[in-house]
């Protein structure tokens, strides 16, 4: 009680301060950019928070007649931290849309203060299916963990893989891609022979991979996040695990284009599925490329860069088509259906599930003026997420 008399009194007496700055508020539109920067998914905050900036410094911060306000915030991706970030940016900032959720734990945290405060929540990384279904106010400018794991599931039997062990990170994405690539890899007459889960945080795979030396299958298939590629590259080359006969596949997020070049030649060869490569061969992924590479010290964009990219061109396309005058109904009304083309290629917004179609290509890394690339080399078009089909 006490406290609330001093805060109103403290607000009276600041009153005639602020006027000017809470009138200048209508006329900022404010982005609550919410990311790991630092922990174990500081990657994926880092290649974000670049992307926002570099799509700010390259279409102007004044759109509709509104100053465009980015507000990044670390939430160390521990989801309570995320969720109670939102609740902030929603309640103190008024932000007028939130976005980033570098983790499936924190986007499906953050779901019910979106609902709640009819926010738009932009998921530019998290790619568990069910994140969508969480919220109606989620729009998603990632990918699926289905999506991407089924088109790996297709291409495997048809070239001479057949018997599979699947290793995944024990959460929500790791679950997505065990089930859907497992399930699709079966009805195309193959095999998942074991289904070994590690723990998100501080994984050790080393004895995982020792199991799967014995089990000596065609191909072990991985799912780890961004950022964890590389331990796993180097303990399956440790092992001997390719000198034994064992192929690397997986999604693209073993392979991510943040570590890839430091991989070493150990990499040449693996193939993945996935909706972004770094070397995608069109002119505006080169250019993409290019401006982020200027911009950031010569770092290489991944796939959370382009997730981070295009969510920004989502959320200016709304502001535009609302002319700023929208609340968090219109804008998120103005984000369903819209279709472009990203530095990934095609891709759109499902009205219906407010998540993303786009390709997925199949992918080799390759030495390419001397660095590693994930090179594609085949597509599967506009792929639904096939986890909303349940
Ligand atoms: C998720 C995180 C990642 O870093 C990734 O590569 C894929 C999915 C997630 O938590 O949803």
């Amino acid at each position: 009680m006490q406290k609330r008399i001093f805060l109103t009194g403290t607000a009276l007496a600041a009153l005639s301060l602020v006027a000017p700055a809470v009138m200048a508020q209508a006329d900022v539109f404010k982005i609550g950019l919410i990311l790991p920067m630092t922990g174990q998914q500081a990657t994926t905050g880092r290649q974000i928070e670049a992307a926002a900036k570099l799509y700010m410094a390259q279409n102007g911060d004044m759109i509709a007649g509104k100053k465009v306000q980015l507000i990044v915030k670390d939430d160390t991706s521990i989801p309570d931290v995320t969720k109670r970030m939102a609740q902030e940016l929603v309640v103190n900032e008024k932000v007028n849309v939130l976005a980033g959720m570098g983790i499936t734990p924190s986007a499906l945290a953050t779901a019910a203060i979106a609902t709640q405060s009819k926010t738009p929540l932009v998921v530019m990384a998290a790619a568990t299916s069910s994140i969508t279904q969480a919220s109606p106010y989620v729009v998603r400018t990632s990918f699926t963990l289905p999506q991407a794991s089924v088109s790996l599931a297709d291409w495997a039997p048809k070239n001479g893989i057949k018997k599979v062990v699947t290793l995944v990170s024990d959460y929500g994405p790791g679950i997505d891609a065990e089930k859907y690539f497992k399930e699709r890899l079966t009805f195309n007459g193959g095999q998942v022979t074991e289904s070994l889960r590690v723990p998100l945080r501080n994984p050790d795979f080393a004895p995982f991979l020792q199991k799967v030396r014995d089990l000596k299958p065609d191909a072990l298939f991985v799912f780890v996040p961004s950022g964890a590629g590389t331990a796993v590259m180097k303990q399956f080359l440790e092992r001997g695990m390719d000198k034994a006969g064992i192929k690397l596949i997986g999604t693209g997020d073993v392979t991510d284009d943040d570590l890839l070049n430091d991989m070493g030649d150990g990499a040449l060869g693996v193939v993945t599925s996935h909706h972004y490569s770094a070397a995608h061969p069109s002119a505006m992924n080169k250019k993409f490329v290019e401006a982020f590479k200027k911009a950031n010290n010569n770092l290489r964009p991944n796939f959370m860069a382009v997730g981070g990219y295009d969510g920004m061109r989502v959320i200016y396309e709304a502001l535009k088509a609302t002319k700023g005058q929208g609340g968090g109904d219109a804008l998120l009304a103005a984000m369903k259906g819209q279709i472009f083309e990203s530095p990934r290629g095609p891709m759109f917004i499902d009205a219906q599930t407010r998540d993303v179609v786009q390709n997925i290509y199949l992918r080799k890394v390759e030495r390419k003026d001397g660095q590693l690339y994930n090179v594609e080399f085949d597509v599967i078009k506009d792929v639904k997420d096939p986890g909303k089909a349940k």
